[in-house]
């Protein structure tokens, strides 16, 4: 039997050319793949860096410096997300601050937000979780009231789209994840836009203290690279499953390293774009499948989305955790494995150090312990979709 891994851009050999021809001409390849993301985001001013990490670490530093007042040192963000967004909040010499999500969206609830800002605030960075956009026009709008910074973190919700914009484009600073389990994946990398030509010369003080990987250490990602391709496809995936899975990523980092966006990348990612719009559609049409399926279940809860959602991950939130647990055992006998993200909320990780880590976060709590993650990238398919029906109503009905 054949498993199904939780995420995956499926590579052609033609991109390992594409990839290899970047390794070679890296300034063309860069060049090149700028201009696609500035055509496919609708965006002036982009930068590429070797993670969304480090794209959200610059972006940090870059207002740190502009803030008018030193008090200001807080970032208010979701408490259920990526625990790494706390790495460079506390690099940058700045402190979290989490509001509680709401289960309409899973996002951040915006009405949570207004009661956490005071005079130490910095920025709210609304983060599109699992690829669905977070409803940002009231965020925006405290932003204006309070003259706060907002960053939009569209790490995982490349390609979704809120009224006709793509998601990190509505507010002033956005950065994008281009990590091997994301939408679209040149095996790691990160995107930083803003909107306003005037902010380009301070970002750039920043962008020209990353260094750059050596020929060799290119050469060694080029290869994991490879390696990657192998990954993402069911039938190595199976076979090299005992191997692969000692590559997940299990723990927390406690660091994270910058460095530029390399040509091999580059080169790959702009070959990749040129099927960006029909592996965002596979993520959009898979989404809509899972909801049929779900929406209607007595103890699933679903995401609700006016948006255009190209799902990283699709969540479900199971109310009776024995019957998560015979779902997931159900669906990975027959192939399909799921993931529970991560098992806590950041107040909980990160207790010591997020300021309002006291209060209570009651639906983030709920939405940590009892997501289930069911894959919708492109290698899903019409009878993918049929086995999860099967297996859902194995154990629901
Ligand atoms: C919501 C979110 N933000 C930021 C990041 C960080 O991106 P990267 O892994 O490219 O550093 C991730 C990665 O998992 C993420 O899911």
């Amino acid at each position: 039997m054949l498993r199904m891994p939780t995420a995956g851009t499926p590579y052609l050999f033609s991109d390992i050319l594409a990839a290899a021809t970047g390794l070679l001409f890296p300034q063309k390849s860069l060049r090149n793949f700028r201009n696609r993301l500035q055509d496919y985001l609708n965006v002036e001013n982009i930068a590429l860096v070797n993670s969304g990490t480090t794209a959200f670490y610059i972006l940090l530093k870059y207002i740190v410096n502009l803030r008018k007042n030193k008090k200001q040192t807080q970032i208010i963000l979701t408490n259920y997300t990526a625990p790494s967004l706390f790495l460079p909040i506390q690099k940058a010499g700045l402190e979290c601050i989490v509001a509680d999500i709401s289960l309409q969206d899973f996002n951040i609830d915006a009405d949570k937000i207004e009661p956490l800002i005071n005079e130490r605030t910095l920025a709210i960075m609304p983060v599109h979780m699992f690829g669905i956009p977070t409803n940002i026009d009231k965020i925006i709008a405290l932003g204006q009231k309070y003259n706060l910074f907002i960053i939009e973190d569209a790490a995982s919700s490349l390609g979704s789209k809120m009224e006709g914009y793509p998601s990190g484009t509505r507010a002033e600073f956005g950065f994008y994840s281009l990590n091997r389990g994301k939408n679209i994946s040149t095996l790691a990398g990160g995107i930083l836009t803003w909107k306003d030509p005037r902010h380009s010369k301070g970002i750039s003080l920043y962008l020209n203290q990353i260094p750059k990987l050596n020929r060799l250490l290119e050469l060694k990602l080029f290869i994991k690279f490879l390696a990657l391709v192998l990954a993402v496809r069911p039938f190595f995936y199976t076979l090299l499953y005992p191997m692969i899975a000692k590559h997940k990523y299990s723990s927390l980092h406690d660091t994270f390293h910058s460095f530029a966006f390399t040509g091999f990348q580059a080169g790959l990612g702009a070959k990749l774009w040129n099927r960006a719009a029909t592996l965002t559609q596979a993520r959009i049409e898979n989404g809509k499948q899972l909801i049929n399926l779900f929406e209607n279940i007595d103890g699933i809860q679903i995401p609700r989305s006016e948006f255009t959602v190209a799902y990283n991950q699709f969540p479900i939130l199971i109310d009776d955790l024995a019957k998560r647990s015979e779902l997931e055992i159900e669906l990975l006998k027959a192939g399909i494995e799921t993931s529970h993200l991560y098992e806590k909320t950041l107040h909980q990780i990160y207790w010591k150090f997020i300021k309002n880590s006291q209060q209570s976060f009651p639906q983030s709590q709920y939405l940590a312990d009892h997501l289930l993650l069911l894959p919708p990238h492109p290698q899903i398919r019409n009878r993918h979709i049929k086995i999860i029906s099967q297996c859902l109503n194995k154990i629901f009905t």
